[in-house]
């Protein structure tokens, strides 16, 4: 390879819905929804190299059930920039990505990924675009995307497109997932009640104990549905409750759940226990990117 640039490198992080409240239906199908995020340093890995021609790669737990053709969202990602940039040449590139998120689990995994290479493929292309630039342009690779691009804590409106930025201190939490892929839309289907309670007033949020206070007062309401598909989601949750986290919720259409703790010793004892008793699960100690952190 002739090209002088380095590689670049970018976490793609999982998405936390750390609240969900399913306020209204849009005519064409679409959920309006009212979602408290944030998102965690652990994550996916994405890195980007100038090569003779594009490619895609995974590695990593997941790597295997990772599309890598055309439906990849990193591979839209990269042909909806390019087609936004017709004029401009842009060189092929070598994009790879370390799976280390669930596929299908609602934590936002595609969706970060795809963010992220936006993100590096911009810097590498020099696209003037800013993140309030990119955040739309990626909506029409599905109503995440946007706000993994800022990847900092937000309440989300609409289907998922307007962006509030909240201050929220660093969360310790645990997230866990029962082995079970989860599509969204039959989640979205099994919705009963699709006019609930929007969020309540958020208060300033000082300490984990604060946010857990104002959490309890909140929902997600695809919850009960995607439990009503996946049953194991109530045993996550158990186990989550049985190792005294102070919140315990599914995020996101599922499967995945998390906890919070009040310390990370207690996430990394909690993580631990629940490991060894459930082996085929998915389990993570980590703590959210509080506000002012900035994505690695
Ligand atoms: O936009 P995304 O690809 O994440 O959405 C997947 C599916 O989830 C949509 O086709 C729709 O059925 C459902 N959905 C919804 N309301 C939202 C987001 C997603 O009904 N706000």
């Amino acid at each position: 390879m002739t090209h002088g640039s380095p590689s670049l490198h970018r976490l793609a992080p999982a998405k936390v819905n750390l609240a969900l409240h399913v306020v209204g239906q849009r005519a064409d199908g679409y959920h309006l929804l009212e979602s408290l995020v944030a998102f965690t340093r652990f994550g996916d890995r994405v890195s980007l190299m100038p090569a003779e021609a594009t490619s895609l790669s995974a590695t990593g737990p997941f790597a295997s059930e990772v599309p890598l053709d055309s439906s990849n969202l990193i591979l839209r990602a990269h042909d909806l920039l390019a087609s936004a940039f017709p004029s401009q040449k842009l060189e092929p590139v070598l994009l790879s990505l370390e799976k280390n998120l669930p596929i299908a689990s609602g934590i936002g995994g595609g969706s970060s990924d795809a963010a992220a290479a936006s993100i590096l493929l911009a810097r590498h292309w020099g696209l003037q675009l800013t993140e309030s630039d990119l955040a739309p342009l990626l909506l029409p690779l599905g109503a995440d995307v946007p706000m993994c691009v800022a990847a900092r804590p937000l309440i989300a409106r609409g289907t998922g497109e307007e962006l509030e930025y909240v201050r929220l201190p660093r969360l310790p939490m645990v997230l866990v997932n029962p082995g079970v892929p989860l599509a969204t839309p039959p989640v979205f289907r099994a919705l009963q009640k699709k006019d609930n309670a929007p969020l309540p007033p958020l208060s300033a949020f000082i300490t984990t104990a604060d946010v857990i206070g104002w959490l309890s007062e909140t929902r997600n309401d695809l919850e009960a549905p995607a439990a009503s598909l996946v049953p194991a989601i109530n045993d996550v949750l158990a186990e989550l409750r049985s190792e005294s986290a102070g919140i315990a919720r599914m995020s996101g259409s599922g499967a995945t759940c998390f906890g919070i703790f009040l310390s990370d010793e207690e996430a990394e004892r909690a993580a631990t226990t629940i490991a060894e008793r459930h082996p085929s699960w998915f389990v993570a100690a980590t703590s959210t990117l509080a506000s002012d952190e900035i994505v690695p």
